[in-house]
């Protein structure tokens, strides 16, 4: 396949950005988008031009870090996949690819398409915790958890922190993210005795990093790559109206 591609370039936080269109040959159907993206930062280099910075890691779907957005979806055209999950088969040959860094103000651009996506973090450190003892692995059955119980916290665990669902939002807002963080802790026996501070630590958190409101516009949802539900968002309100007077 022989395609164009029109690349964020944005030498730093203080640089303004522009779109630059590279041409991109012979790349496999086959080839991942980060591939594509290898071959266009080798023929750059080759030239002497600075590469295209990107972030990725584990490029099978796991780490979160291959964020961006690809023809304005958050990572691109598939829906509920990453980046680096993303073939080029789902473009045609002679396509023309627009590839941004999320958008959102509580991911400043740090480079290209590289976002700075610490807010997270400070979302994690206000709850993202237990306090019970859990012993070791052999001690892991000691504490039962029911089985509906134990499947709905493993999906809400499953959250990989990519940012898709606030780069998708028009509010900006890490609502799904947060709601999955606050599940899959609240959903079992030893995340209870944080279960009422930390959804309000977490809320005032999410606030305080500059994250915007959820309207329920549900964006977030169907570009999440591990398929978190919005009804997540439902169970993180009823437990947020709990816990407001007993922190
Ligand atoms: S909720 Fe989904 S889209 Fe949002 S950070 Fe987690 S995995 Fe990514
Ligand atoms: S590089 Fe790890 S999820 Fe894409």
């Amino acid at each position: 396949m022989d395609i164009q591609v029109r690349v964020w370039r944005q030498q730093g936080p203080a640089d303004k950005g522009r779109m630059v269109t590279y041409d991109v040959k012979d790349i496999s159907p086959d080839a991942s988008f980060l591939e594509m993206l290898d071959v266009l930062n080798e023929k750059l280099i080759l030239d002497g031009d600075d590469p295209v910075a990107f972030d990725h890691d584990c490029r099978e779907g796991i780490c979160g870090m291959c964020g961006m957005m690809i023809n304005g979806v958050a990572h691109g055209p598939e829906r509920a996949t990453t980046t680096c999950q993303l073939h080029m088969r789902h473009f045609k040959d002679g396509d023309t690819i627009d590839v941004e860094p999320w958008r959102a103000a509580a991911f400043p651009v740090i480079k290209d398409l590289v976002v700075d996506r610490g807010a997270f973090d400070t979302i994690i450190q206000a709850g993202g915790y237990i306090t019970a003892p859990t012993g070791t692995a052999p001690d892991a059955h000691a504490t039962p958890v029911p089985k509906p119980d134990a499947d709905a916290a493993f999906e809400a665990a499953t959250c990989i922190g990519c940012g898709a669902c606030v780069a998708a939002c028009p509010n900006g807002s890490s609502m799904l993210f947060t709601a999955a963080k606050v599940a899959h802790l609240g959903l079992l026996p030893q995340g209870q005795p944080e279960r009422s501070s930390r959804v309000v630590d977490m809320l005032e958190a999410q606030d305080d990093a500059g994250f915007g409101g959820c309207t329920n516009m549900g964006e977030c949802t169907t570009v999440c790559p591990k398929g978190i539900p919005l009804t997540l968002i439902g169970r993180l309100n009823n437990d947020y109206r709990k816990s407001i007077g007993k922190r």
